[in-house]
């Protein structure tokens, strides 16, 4: 039976343990230039352990792919630098990191994207709303994308992925999930294309996976893990059939040998628990199971319990913590030695200093206090 503390391989890289970071988008990023700093370089290097794997936030591969002002970027060489910090100080522990690389495409407003009016696939609003620097907007009324707009987004993405490189990232991660661009491609709730990028799941799943192709030709396709939420609604998305959708993906990022599949549970909406219950037939790590031979990452309201039962069942081979990771910078620590995790403060999750970030203190310093 495997546990959540034997070892796992990703890629060429040998982990000690399963306990992974999931990536958290918190808006502490230098500015102007969405930059990252010292600031976050110490919220990664406290989470990191021996061997173990994070995944840093949520990262826009272009200007007006935001959808929350105040996270860092990966689409100018300037943010290089602050990025090497982050990567350095997650190696001097001896750890592993990929970069999460996004597009929000649709998922913004024109007073988050200096004016723009947000693309998509189709001209389908996303539910809920983002961040501009003075705060929550709605989301746009978005265009739809003209099919030749398309090899120049996906340029985006490779330069991103050589920024993560020349940044000293162990590898990158495909943001598809929750609704970012390549999800919008995905799920036929959000494209109502009739060109190659729309109809039938090969010609829906077109865009994640030449974005894949794309990040695979920096890292090579055994460094870049895809994240997936097969079942989510966050921002309003939906698929008449997301076990063929999505069993489709899996199945040809399996061939094509990605690094993982990280896939986010039925029961979560975004960074949130789902209340109302899940209405299409529920697609989990266990379903993807079976059409996605290498490691499977499962996250979404984790506990201790719940993340050694599913690895022992062998449903997924890795288990991605979010909120229990914000309050606790030793969390693989606290769950290898049964020591109460402590719970976080919703009101510093988004934007502001270290305060809620990178002063919460490791089990052995609280309980000295
Ligand atoms: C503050 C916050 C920010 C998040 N940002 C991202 C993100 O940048 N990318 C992403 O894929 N998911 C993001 N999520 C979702 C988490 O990665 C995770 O899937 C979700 O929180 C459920 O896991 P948990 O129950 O362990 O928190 C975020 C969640 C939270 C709470």
């Amino acid at each position: 039976m495997t546990k959540l503390f034997d070892p796992v391989r990703v890629g060429p890289y040998a982990l000690s343990h399963r306990v992974v970071l999931a990536p958290m988008t918190r808006l502490r990023a230098e500015q102007p230039g969405d930059r990252p700093g010292e600031l976050m370089a110490e919220f990664y290097g406290q989470r990191a352990t021996q061997d173990g794997l994070l995944i840093a936030e949520s990262t826009p591969v272009a200007r007006n792919g935001i959808a929350y002002a105040g996270g860092p970027g990966a689409y100018l060489d300037s943010q290089i630098e602050g990025w090497r910090k982050v990567t350095d100080a997650v190696h001097a522990k001896g750890g592993r990191i990929f970069l999460q690389l996004s597009h929000s495409g649709r998922m913004s407003h024109p007073d988050i994207i200096e004016g723009e009016v947000p693309a998509g696939p189709s001209v389908v609003r996303a539910e809920g709303g983002g961040l501009t620097e003075q705060g929550y907007v709605d989301f746009a009324v978005p265009r739809a994308l003209d099919v030749a707009e398309i090899p120049r987004i996906l340029a985006q993405y490779r330069s991103a992925a050589d920024r993560a490189l020349q940044a000293g990232f162990d590898g990158v991660e495909l943001h598809a999930a929750n609704g970012y661009l390549p999800d919008q491609f995905l799920q036929d709730g959000t494209n109502l294309r009739t060109d190659e990028y729309g109809g039938p799941v090969e010609r829906r799943a077109r865009f994640l996976l030449e974005s894949f192709g794309v990040m695979a030709s920096v890292w090579g396709s055994n460094r870049v893990g895809v994240r997936l939420s097969p079942s989510g609604q966050f921002a309003g998305m939906s698929d008449s059939d997301p076990e063929s959708t999505f069993g489709y993906v899996a199945h040809r990022l399996g061939i094509l040998g990605a690094a993982y599949l990280h896939v986010i549970e039925p029961r979560i909406k975004g960074p949130d628990d789902l209340v109302e219950g899940v209405a299409a037939p529920a697609v989990a790590a266990a379903t993807l199971r079976k059409y996605f031979q290498g490691p499977i990452i499962a996250a979404g309201g984790f506990n201790p319990e719940s993340a050694r039962t599913i690895v022992s069942k062998g449903f997924a081979d890795m288990v991605a913590f979010g909120r229990p990771f914000v309050a606790n910078p030793d969390l693989p620590e606290r769950i290898r030695s049964d020591i109460p995790l402590a719970a976080h403060d919703r009101a510093t999750l988004y934007g502001g200093d270290h305060r809620g970030y990178t002063d919460y203190p490791k089990a052995s310093a609280s309980m000295a206090a």
